[in-house]
């Protein structure tokens, strides 16, 4: 997905600010890339193909010292038009004036350029954003301001956008715009930056402002002014970020995602602090009091999400029923914003969402707020769009999280969501000697984590050797480690492209069991938990059609040992916990499989961190 950074200000260098923020955004998935400055009153455009590193190599040896301090910059995900040169953005107008880059869609492009075409205009690109750069021309023509001409086009386009644009006779200011593509601006020491992702800004500042939907910011190096599509002043919150900058380093691992898989006790220690009440066997959760005290009148709970995010809602589903005493469902939230969901006011509705940005389960918030539920979030980024219009919420302080493939913020979520369960329970029947119990677990989890990180590291390394030439897998789990079947079959499949599928093991004799040979690895899990002996009947199953079969097993098993092909040892953990810890060995094992493969584990071909689209 297309990435934007622009600058304005006195204190950097803007081209290295830009170049250095897209590359921050690289995990987007990106194919060309392209930045704009102005030297002299007149924009200079710097364009390539492929990736950064290529931009770079043709702008050596050029000079930037003698530019203004004004820089925008974007890699682009081609939609409209091939991947080329003159597709790649910024693009310009054609009086060589107003220069933007663009992330999303005009969907009335077409409509505008053939308006723009009878006026006169000419166009250099296929893509639906050159449209933009010369609408804003033709309405300064008329004899608006540059603000004025903005606020007139915006009112024209229709479809999403996330703009950012600078014109050359205004050298002291940048313009951003948002309609459903998220924008937002670091405020710095004399320097302001503006991107589409945090990413790119925390470098430099972590004081943000995120624009809302049908906002415009002007941008100086002394302040930013926000104002409405129709040109009223509005006044904006600043958030101040949480990460930290060493975050965004790989610190001596091969691969972002190896270095979040090890973060996860760290991760998971941020997640609980100051939360538990372990005498009260109770928690306390800043951020949803509000819910705290109307708990007694909700009668349901609906968990929203995609991809891993899903996955943790499954899970959340199973707590809040067990611990919660609450009725509980999930959904996709590509298919709850479309089925029409029968949702109350006293049904409360949890997005959950690692960058708080998923276009799906954004709208899917919304639908849920305008049907009147209550809604909350479990998010990652602090000052998200979706944070911010839940109201309240839950933040999981996993950290940055960089490869595309979901780790450490998943297991926060699901810690997130054993809290939230506890809060839930305890207004209900849950006693004090059970929630003592799980807040104590939890409070141990990250050195369980860190121990279950050591004690699986190695197997799971010589299991992806032994594995990486198969072609399909076979995830099994039941209960609470059902979806935990799905997120390692994800795991796999994202970044090792190869097939697998996560399945009930109750379910298997209804279908897959047909797909079972000497040729199909089998991944169950298989801990000492409620469903256990019912999973070990699962196994045998498999082995009765020659299946090979990895599974994962508490320390000290022998039952399921001596059965299984191969076995992964964890330690033991009470039961709605046990997600959280055998997903680790799968997160390894899908790791290791395409790092033997030799594939960018990092960003993975056709998928996307943050899916802004829909
Ligand atoms: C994309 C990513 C997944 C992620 C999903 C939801 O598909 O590739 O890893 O789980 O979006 O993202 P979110 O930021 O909402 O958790």
């Amino acid at each position: 997905m297309c990435g934007i950074v622009g600058y304005v200000g006195v204190s950097s260098n803007p081209v290295e600010v830009v170049i250095e923020g897209l590359k921050q955004l690289e995990y987007r998935g990106y194919d060309s890339a392209g930045f704009a400055v102005l030297r002299n009153s007149k924009v200079e455009l710097y364009k390539e193909v492929g990736r950064i590193s290529n931009l770079e190599e043709k702008i050596k040896g050029i000079d930037f010292s003698d530019i203004e301090g004004i820089a925008i910059g974007h890699t682009r995900w081609a939609t409209h038009g091939g991947i080329t040169v003159p597709n790649t953005h910024p693009h310009i107008s054609n009086n060589g004036k107003i220069v933007l880059v663009h992330n999303g869609v005009i969907e009335n492009y077409a409509d505008l350029k053939e308006l723009l075409l009878r006026k006169g205009y000419t166009f250099y690109s296929q893509t639906d954003t050159e449209v933009i750069a010369n609408l804003i021309e033709e309405h300064m023509k008329e004899g608006n301001s540059l603000e004025d001409a903005v606020i007139l086009s915006v009112q024209e386009l229709s479809g999403t956008f996330g703009v950012v644009l600078f014109y050359a006779d205004e050298p002291d200011k940048i313009i951003a715009i948002r309609k459903g593509s998220p924008i937002v601006i670091g405020i710095g020491d004399n320097e302001n930056i503006v991107a589409s992702d945090i990413n790119a800004i925390v470098k430099h500042t972590k004081n943000v402002v995120y624009l809302d939907d049908g906002e415009i910011a002007i941008v100086k190096v002394d302040g930013i002014k926000t104002i409405s599509f129709s040109g009223k002043n509005i006044k904006k919150d600043v958030f101040v970020i949480d990460w930290e900058v060493e975050e965004m380093d790989k610190k001596g691992y091969p691969h972002y995602m190896l270095k979040e898989i090890f973060e996860q006790p760290t991760a998971i220690e941020n997640c609980i602090r100051g939360r538990l009440l372990e005498d009260e066997g109770y928690v306390k959760l800043g951020g949803i009091s509000k819910l705290e005290g109307i708990i007694h009148k909700v009668k349901k709970f609906t968990f929203i999400g995609c991809g891993t995010a899903y996955h943790a809602g499954m899970i959340g589903k199973y707590l809040m029923e067990n611990i919660g005493w609450m009725p509980a469902e999930v959904d996709f939230a590509s298919e709850f914003r479309y089925r029409n969901p029968i949702v109350s006011q006293r049904d409360v509705v949890v997005a959950i969402s690692q960058s708080g940005e998923t276009m799906d389960t954004l709208e899917a918030l919304r639908e849920a707020k305008r049907k009147g539920a209550i809604t909350m979030g479990i998010i990652n980024v602090v000052g998200s769009t979706i944070a911010r219009e839940t109201g309240m919420g839950i933040y999981i302080h996993a950290g940055v999280e960089i490869g595309v493939a979901s780790t450490k913020a998943f297991t926060n979520m699901l810690v997130a969501l054993v809290m939230l369960s506890v809060m839930v329970g305890r207004k209900k029947k849950l006693g004090i000697f059970e929630g003592r119990e799980i807040v104590s677990s939890l409070k141990e989890l990250p050195e369980l984590v860190e121990y279950t990180l050591q004690k699986t590291n190695k197997v799971t390394q010589e299991l992806a050797k032994k594995f990486s030439n198969y072609r399909n897998f076979i995830y099994l789990g039941r209960g609470y480690n059902y979806p935990v079947a799905l997120e390692g079959a994800l795991k796999l499949k994202e970044i090792s492209y190869i097939h697998a599928e996560g399945y009930s093991a109750g379910e298997m004799k209804h279908g897959p069991i047909a797909l079972i040979d000497e040729n199909m690895p089998v991944v169950v899990i298989a801990t000492k938990h409620s469903v256990y002996d019912k999973v070990v009947s699962n196994i045998q199953e498999v082995k009765a059609r020659h299946g090979k079969v990895i599974a994962i097993v508490n320390e000290n098993d022998t039952t399921v040992s001596k059965i299984a092909d191969y076995t992964i040892e964890v330690p033991y953990v009470i039961e709605p916990l046990s997600p959280i810890i055998n997903v680790i060995p799968l997160q390894l094992f899908a790791y290791y499989v395409a790092s033997t493969k030799g594939l960018d584990v990092d960003k993975p071909r056709n998928l996307a961190k943050s899916v802004t689209v829909e």
